[in-house]
């Protein structure tokens, strides 16, 4: 079984203890979901969610030589916004997903982004690797998305940029009861639409130094870390 929901106790417990989100998720399931998602993903998340791409990548800052980690870099639809005077290195887990993500940067003669096939949560690189960490709509799917971000942490460089681009529940108690009503649903077209914001921040202990709400409707939330 793939996903269940859990009960609504779970929810009434501390903001440091309690579930993320009432849908609970294996790479399996997800990895299957991106494998059928590949061929179409461009057309369905294509234009919805570029608006937010456009302002983490101006927000990020990039400088000359800079070493950048996109986790889940899907169909490489990032690829051609980064400068090329950076380097970037782009992980995902499913193959047909990188595999389109190769024929773009073929494509598009993009030389300075390099794929590699890799679990997020398990991150083969050494600590303090990266000068930015961009994980574009993708905590929201993994199984465990305070394991992901401290994944992110520990390889990028000290006084580095962690980035997360994500849908978080909201705070309005109806669109968040809507929510979690539709999480185990969401997921199949890729994501969990009740992910706790302060949760997830309190869980990963971890503190930003800003989030701003980004695309239109303003659903979607740019959370910019520095690594001390
Ligand atoms: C919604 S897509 C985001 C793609 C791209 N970053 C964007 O801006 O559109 C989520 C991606 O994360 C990948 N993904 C999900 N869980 C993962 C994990 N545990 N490790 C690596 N990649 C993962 C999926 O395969 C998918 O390509």
């Amino acid at each position: 079984m793939a996903l269940f929901e859990r009960e609504n106790a779970d929810f009434r417990s501390d903001v440091a203890t309690r579930a993320l989100s009432v849908t609970v998720v294996e790479n399996q399931f997800v990895e299957h979901v991106y494998d059928n998602l590949a061929k179409v993903y461009d057309l369905t998340f294509g234009p919805a969610l570029h608006p937010g791409r456009l302002v983490a990548i101006e927000r990020m800052g990039v400088r000359l030589g800079d070493q950048v980690l996109e986790v889940g870099v899907g169909t490489g639809i990032n690829a051609a916004l980064y400068p090329r005077t950076c380097q970037v290195t782009g992980i995902d887990f499913s193959a047909p997903m990188l595999e389109k993500a190769r024929e773009r940067v073929v494509s598009k003669g993009i030389e300075n982004v390099r794929l590699m096939e890799m679990d997020a949560a398990s991150l083969t690189f050494p600590d303090n690797s990266f000068d930015i960490v961009y994980a574009p709509y993708v905590i929201s799917v993994v199984p465990d998305p305070v394991k992901v971000v401290q994944e992110m942490r520990r390889v990028c460089k000290p006084g580095g940029k962690i980035i997360v681009l994500n849908h978080f529940r909201s705070a309005n108690p109806i669109v968040s009861r809507l929510e979690r009503a539709i999480s185990p649903l969401t997921l199949y077209i890729g994501f969990k639409s009740d992910l706790d914001l302060p949760g997830f921040l309190a869980q990963a202990e971890m503190k930003p130094v800003s989030i701003e709400k980004v695309s239109f409707p303003p659903i979607w939330s740019l959370i910019t870390f520095i690594k001390q």
